[in-house]
């Protein structure tokens, strides 16, 4: 009954709604213990630490004196004009920003441009079912993860999520792009301001009366938290194609690994904590992110935004009903039920039984393609699922937060 309060109160919005939310313990947070062994991660050992109690100690005391020098404006000024891998940072920076970004936008010693190149040809392969995946697989599962939902509601992006998903859409972007890594391409700039961007975020959110009452930690976005919100997008997005039965060869499967650990290091990850392989990685999300999926108030309304972002387009009359299904089908129940997505006698059971076979016809398994109507049905919503999660012509700038969501 408390928690029902506390949902209406964020409903209503406002202030008075955050202060109504804080009258209500939060949920206990499931936190396993952290067993994985770092002999299974890219660096092949660590110290065993709980990747809970670790943050980002290079970015975080930066960003955090960035902020309290009063810098941050001139600095995202400066680093709109800072857009392509191998531009040279803008003239200006502060000197310990300039040092920390000059090493933080190199790749890893590990990185292996064939198996990039693998990725690009599963990325091109793969897109239509990546877009549909990152949008409505990983990015619903991102409001049924406590600490991202309430990290994320309650800092400066949550008071606009159309522009905040415009940012998060540029990543996935970025990351599939052919030249993702390559000195033309973007995925290293994205990277290492969003890993400043974090940073911040670890500085003014413990300062948020509303999320120091709404969460039940200190210091948000820690090691393990990175990890959990990582496997919510390639590994959820393997596990899924894997149960759609898309043939991937082993080569480019092993590609599209890699290109998410030179992400995860880039986003300052330590190499300790990245999986090595999907066997790894499946076994760390088994123990980090199966057991903290869980509503929230914060996810329920951030849930409700995603799902009516197409309400401008077409009222929410087909976007709303066919985003719901979405989510139910890649999801399942137990999610849609805990977000609130009603069911839908028409597209619940068109997914379930067309999705199939579509994906069999698309990946040459079946002989002949179903119905024309289905084929349109199908590439319609992932044409407005694309304007939705891709912004709208506007140039899109990462850039580090000055402060929490106003209420
Ligand atoms: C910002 C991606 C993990 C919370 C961002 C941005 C991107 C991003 C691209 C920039 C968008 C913007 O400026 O609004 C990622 C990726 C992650 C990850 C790829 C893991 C692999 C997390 C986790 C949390 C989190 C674990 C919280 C527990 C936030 C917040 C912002 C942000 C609060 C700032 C929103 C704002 O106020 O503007 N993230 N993120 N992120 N992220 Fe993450």
């Amino acid at each position: 009954m408390e928690e029902l309060n506390r949902r209406k109160a964020l409903r209503v919005g406002g202030a008075f709604g955050a202060l109504g939310a804080l009258s209500v313990t939060a949920p206990a947070q499931a936190q396993s213990l952290w067993t994985w062994s770092a002999r299974g991660s890219v660096a092949g050992a660590g110290n065993g630490a709980d990747p809970r109690w670790v943050w980002d100690p290079e970015a975080d005391p930066l960003v955090a004196s960035l902020l309290d020098r009063g810098d941050v404006p001139a600095v995202n000024k400066l680093l709109r004009t800072w857009t392509r891998n191998d531009q040279p940072l803008p003239e200006g920076l502060p000197n310990d920003l300039r040092d920390f970004m000059e090493n933080a936008r190199r790749l890893p010693s590990w990185a292996d441009e064939g198996k990039l190149a693998k990725a690009v040809d599963f990325n091109e392969k793969r897109g239509l079912y990546l877009g549909v995946l990152y949008g409505l697989a990983s990015g619903m599962m991102s409001t049924v993860i406590p600490k991202e939902a309430r990290a994320v509601y309650y800092s400066q992006g949550g008071a606009d999520m159309k522009d905040r998903i415009s940012k998060t859409a540029k990543l996935g972007y970025d990351i599939g792009a052919r030249n993702a890594y390559r000195p033309d391409g973007e995925m290293i700039v994205t990277c290492v301001k969003t890993r400043l961007v974090h940073a911040a975020v670890r500085h003014l959110l413990p300062r948020s009366p509303y999320w120091s009452g709404a969460a039940d930690e200190d210091i948000p976005i820690s090691q393990r938290d990175m990890m959990v919100t990582w496997h919510s997008l390639p590994t959820t997005v393997m596990q899924k194609l894997t149960a759609w039965k898309v043939p991937i060869a082993s080569a480019e499967s092993e590609g599209f690994l890699h290109s998410w650990q030179v992400g995860a290091h880039l986003l300052g990850i330590m190499d300790e904590y990245i999986p090595a392989s999907w066997n790894e990685a499946n076994a760390q999300a088994k123990q980090v992110l199966d057991p903290v999926l869980a509503p929230t108030p914060e996810g329920i309304r951030l849930a409700e935004i995603l799902l009516n972002l197409g309400a401008e387009i077409d009222a929410g009359i087909l976007s709303k009903p066919v985003l719901g299904a979405f989510t139910r089908f890649m999801l399942g129940d137990r999610i849609a039920g805990w977000l609130e997505i009603p069911r839908e006698p028409l597209w619940d059971p068109l997914l379930r039984t067309a999705w199939g076979p579509f994906v069999a016809v698309r990946e040459g398994l079946l002989p002949f393609p179903l119905a024309p109507e289905a084929y349109w049905t199908f590439d319609e919503f992932l044409r407005r699922a694309a304007l939705l999660f891709l912004s709208e012509a506007r140039p899109i700038s990462i850039e580090i937060p000055e402060g929490n969501r106003p209420f």
